[in-house]
């Protein structure tokens, strides 16, 4: 088999056979395939797409090409969550401990920034001393002592899709559905959890702009996720707007620490708790919704969620003292308030577009080896709906300089609509998919 030829008959809109994508995948990540040959592929495959079988072998491929993880040892179902990717979408720092107060082990495999949208990894790193690279003995050792881990694909776990996620966030071939689900779900299953929420995004901000296209990537992935005997909970949640206020790594920590505290913004705390309701009735900590939700609540207002998030990020390597103190956290040397230009209801805060201003800023990467700027980033003040005076801050921009900062103010403004009457926010929650 020559990857070439692989890569002309996928061009040439040919189904492949699962040899040939286990030949390509498994030889890419061994590093016999080079970047610009999986590139190739890459886009091929995003132009042309892949039958269910093929997605299915591509996943099986990308999950054989490290080792796959088993809990069983831990005497516990472990609860997976994983999200398509957002804007602001700092879920997992809040609903991992939270599921953890109500007893139930979280063992996650992440990822990084991802296009305009943000990543787990990149967020947990701004961090003082947290490790996400962790060998598979650290992993299970962490899980066992903590309750929490969550880390990145290393050489031995799922490394196919550590090195094609990184090619795809710099090649336009990110919003794919065989990429996308192959690349989720290849990490849940190699994750080893026994159930799995998935929080699939759909709008602006979200790789699936329609409704329709993501119960179709929600089902596809249940049914990969149900092939190999995982349960699978599909939520089809709003990423029109940015989730919550903050959107760059230490201002998202920072805000997930808040809504721990029991604060944070309303929308951020409401997706967080259906989000790890469905997780805790998954994992058997509950018997329905209501109950788990009154546990969960129980646990943002005992301190028990934010004490679990102390010992998950101590037992990681980081400084657990930034749960009572965020200003320990990196912060951007220069601040920028953006005032609104008028007064009117907030009709459109375009999430992709403040995506991707902060990742002008510096929080997300233009090249596979660009480093992140954890400081900087967006610190929205208001939310799709709300009427706002002329003048009022609308927003605050961290940035590395007056120039960036400026930059990020105008394009910041370019990403609001104003309307002259009320208008409707969009739904958190569109729909839950319990079954396909
Ligand atoms: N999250 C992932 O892990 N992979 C994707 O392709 C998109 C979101």
């Amino acid at each position: 088999m020559r990857a070439v030829e692989i890569i002309a008959k996928k061009r040439d809109g040919l189904p492949l056979t699962p040899e040939e994508i286990a030949f390509f995948v498994q030889g890419y990540a061994r590093g016999d395939i080079p970047d610009y040959q999986a590139a190739a592929w890459l886009m091929a495959v995003y132009l042309r797409g892949m039958t269910e079988e093929e997605i299915i072998a591509l996943t099986m491929a990308m999950v054989h090409s490290g080792e796959v993880i088993d809990l069983s040892a831990l005497g516990a179902p472990v609860v997976d969550k994983h999200s398509t990717g957002g804007v602001g979408d700092k879920t997992t720092l809040v609903v991992a401990p939270l599921v953890a107060a109500v007893g139930l082990p979280v063992a996650k495999m992440s990822g990084r920034g991802l296009g305009f949208s943000g990543g787990t990894l990149d967020k947990l790193e701004s961090i003082p001393g947290m490790r996400v690279s962790l060998s598979l003995e650290e992993f299970l050792e962490t899980v066992r002592r903590t309750g929490i881990v969550v880390a990145s694909q290393t050489a031995h776990l799922v490394p196919a899709d550590g090195k094609l996620y990184a090619l795809r966030d710099v090649t336009a071939t990110v919003e794919s559905i065989p990429l996308i689900a192959s690349s989720v779900m290849s990490k849940k299953i190699a994750g080893g959890a026994s159930a799995i929420v998935l929080d699939v995004k759909v709008g602006r901000g979200a790789f699936m702009a329609d409704l329709a296209s993501a119960r179709e990537l929600a089902r596809l992935m249940m049914r990969i996720g149900q092939g190999v005997g995982r349960r699978v909970v599909a939520v089809l949640s709003d990423m029109n707007q940015p989730l919550g206020l903050a959107v760059g790594n230490a201002l998202e920590v920072a805000e997930a620490i808040e809504t721990l505290r029991g604060g944070g913004p309303h929308d951020l705390r409401e997706h967080c708790l259906a989000v790890a309701s469905e997780m805790a009735v998954l994992g058997g900590a509950a018997n329905d919704v209501p109950e788990a939700r009154q546990a969960l609540e129980q646990a943002l207002a005992s301190g028990a969620a934010l004490e679990r998030f102390r010992a998950w990020i101590a037992g990681q390597g980081g400084d657990p003292r930034v749960a009572d103190d965020p200003t320990l956290l990196p912060q951007a040397p220069y601040r920028l308030v953006v005032p609104a230009p008028r007064e009117g209801y907030l009709a459109a805060l375009d999430a992709q577009e403040i995506g991707l201003t902060a990742v002008m800023l510096g929080a997300g990467r233009a090249r596979k080896e660009d480093a992140i700027d954890p400081r900087v980033g967006i610190a929205l003040m208001h939310k799709m709906g709300e009427d706002i005076p002329r003048g009022e801050p609308l927003a605050v921009i961290h940035a590395a300089d007056e120039a960036s900062a400026q930059m990020a103010a105008q394009r910041v403004l370019a990403a609001c609509q104003w309307a002259e009457a009320p208008v409707q926010a969009p739904p958190l929650i569109y729909d839950i998919l319990r079954g396909v």
